[in-house]
């Protein structure tokens, strides 16, 4: 019998405790995507749940999510704008605070960058509290986008982190644990 996609993109994530700290089950994606036919299905997964969301534009969350996301955004035939950690974009940008399931930090985004309103896509590999994906809304409804929903590989679910995202948007996401 086949092997759901879930069952078959899950036996590709390798679980590593205590990473980056004490207490942390890191959920390893790289095993998934240095097997081409796994990551040609998840990116074709993920494109074909949020297709329907209408994207213009995907926006990609520095650093794993520019991996899944520029994959996606090459995929679908939409631009790509990335999100990035403090001081690496260069020209005026917007930006916003905010912390993580194992510290926080800040992101920026290209003031020009959704210039024109857009329907924008936020796409990061995983979903643990949603302070990353959450402040990354809040940026782009800064930069003057318009957030048309969310897609990730994976999602921690007892960290609810959906709850912190707004409520009225689509949430896609291929691995839930
Ligand atoms: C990880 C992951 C998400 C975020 C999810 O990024 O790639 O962006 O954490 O956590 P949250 O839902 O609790 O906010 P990290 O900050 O480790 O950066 P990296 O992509 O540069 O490894
Ligand atoms: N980002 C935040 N929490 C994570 C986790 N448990 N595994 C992988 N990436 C993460």
């Amino acid at each position: 019998m086949d092997l759901s996609l879930d069952q078959q993109l899950r036996a590709l994530v390798r679980d590593v405790p205590d990473f980056p700290k004490p207490g942390i089950l890191f959920r390893d994606l790289s095993p998934l995507m240095r097997d081409p036919r796994a990551w040609r299905l998840v990116v074709e997964g993920l494109a074909a749940k949020v297709e329907s969301h209408r994207p213009e534009l995907i926006v990609g969350i520095e650093a794993r999510g520019f991996l899944v996301g520029n994959a996606l955004a090459f995929a679908m035939d939409r631009g790509f704008v990335p999100v990035r950690k403090p001081g690496k974009l260069p020209g005026p940008v917007e930006a916003i605070d905010y912390s993580l399931e194992y510290g926080s930090d800040r992101l920026e985004i290209q003031e020009d960058a959704l210039a024109g309103a857009p329907r924008v896509l936020i796409i990061d590999d995983l979903l643990a509290t949603g302070g990353t994906a959450a402040a990354c809304a809040s940026l782009v409804e800064k930069a003057g986008g318009v957030v048309c929903g969310y897609g990730f590989v994976a999602e921690l679910t007892e960290l609810s982190g959906r709850n912190r995202l707004q409520k009225n948007l689509p949430i896609e996401a291929l691995i839930s644990y």
